[in-house]
């Protein structure tokens, strides 16, 4: 692939009002197709995480791949039916399903409800059986997996708000024999995202092979088996990891977790899938030096891109309309929040006013997550 800016790209970005959102949809093309192809080899099936990125374009472009849609929210829910997913390939997750939310995903017959708790089981019931309907069902566990990531996208260890705990299942099991108006179809596990290592993922098998032990006990088989999401993308160095290993990821799942007949498994990757082909593009207002750095202020801040201030996140940062000796900057935005920096002590190309700056690997959770704060606009999105 060419280097991810085309020149012409470049000279467009000086004529468009910043700060926006640039997707390289044929990069985004090229890694649906390498993910697709490595998941048919073992049948497994995908459903992209819409809430990586749920601008309709991208969605439009998923849904052209054949995949189906990993919902966390009733807009989700909207938002991938009107990019035309079939309401069969979507599943909906998430530890707080409000009534409207759930009976949505009841009018429009999706595949499953991945579910977290009693109460909700219990809702999900009263309101399935109120519409003479079954719900289908994956309860989703907490594999008590530490998925070594950043504290707050840990989400597979006993101590968070998600998911039914290991000693917690069996009474779990004997609620749902009650509630009629479900079935059981599967279980469903996310350990976290941005993992590195392929340990978890191997932890995560053997975990899932002990509790399909367990349930057999019970004489419970399982149709369905949804290993969530995950796998993270390389943020230092994303002109050579612009498509994640897909490859090394399904084979750790086909090498420990074999698959039983007429049962399938589901994946739910968004990050891998959208990561790399976004960057946020944004203009130098001011290079202001302090008494002892230079700052590089943009017209961007974490309201068009929240990572750095939240968690800590490092994006590369690239100066794109200067080839000048580098200089060190502490990059930031015009927000009035002292988190409101991409990074500090960064080497670019030394910067002007007007310079066009590219926040790499930006396409996951970065548009979806912008906000109004100081009452700014949200992003406009561009596309190759
Ligand atoms: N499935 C479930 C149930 C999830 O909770 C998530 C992400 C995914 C799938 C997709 O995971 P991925 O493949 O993208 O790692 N805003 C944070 C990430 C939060 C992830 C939440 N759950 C960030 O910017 O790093």
């Amino acid at each position: 692939m060419a280097h991810f800016f085309s020149d012409k790209a470049i000279e467009n970005f000086k004529t468009v009002q910043t700060p926006f959102y640039y997707y390289n949809t044929e990069l985004l093309k090229k890694t649906l197709q390498v993910a697709t192809s490595e998941a048919k080899k073992y049948d497994y099936h995908i459903h992209y995480a819409v809430k990586a990125n749920a601008n309709q374009q991208i969605l439009s472009i998923i849904r052209e791949a054949g995949v189906g849609a990993d919902c966390v929210s009733g807009g989700e829910i909207q938002a991938a039916l009107k990019a035309g997913f079939s309401a069969e390939k979507i599943v909906f997750a998430g530890v707080g399903k409000a009534d409207w939310e759930i009976n949505l995903g009841l009018d429009e017959n999706i595949f499953c409800f991945n579910a977290e708790s009693i109460p909700e089981l219990e809702v999900i019931n009263e309101l399935a059986a109120k519409k003479s309907k079954t719900a289908q069902i994956a309860l989703r566990i907490n594999p008590e997996v530490d998925a070594h990531t950043h504290h707050h996208i840990t989400t597979g260890t006993k101590e968070n708000k998600f998911g039914i705990n290991l000693d917690q299942l069996d009474g779990v099991l004997n609620k749902l024999q009650t509630l009629a108006s479900l079935k059981l179809i599967g279980i469903h596990f996310h350990i976290g995202s941005q993992l590195l290592e392929t340990e978890p993922f191997f932890m995560l098998c053997k975990r899932t092979l002990e509790i399909q032990e367990q349930l057999a006990k019970r004489g419970i088989s399982l149709e369905n088996i949804n290993f969530g999401g995950g796998l993270g993308i390389d943020y230092n160095d994303p002109d050579n990891h612009l498509i994640p290993d897909f490859k090394t990821y399904f084979e750790i799942f086909h090498k420990h977790f074999p698959v039983k007949s007429g049962q399938q498994v589901h994946f739910e990757p968004g990050r891998s899938i959208v990561g790399q082909c976004g960057a946020l593009i944004s203009k130098v207002l001011y290079v202001k030096e302090g008494s002892f750095k230079k700052f590089a202020v943009l017209d961007a801040g974490f309201t068009e891109l929240i990572r750095p201030a939240l968690y800590d996140a490092y994006h590369k940062i690239e100066n794109l309309t200067s080839d000048e000796a580098e200089e060190t900057y502490d990059v930031v935005g015009p927000i009035c929040e002292s988190s409101d920096c991409f990074g500090k002590a960064l080497t670019l190309n030394k910067a002007h006013r007007g310079d066009i700056f590219a926040l790499r690997s930006a396409g996951a959770y970065g548009e979806i997550m912008a906000s109004q704060y100081n009452c700014r606009k949200l992003p406009e999105a561009y596309f190759i």
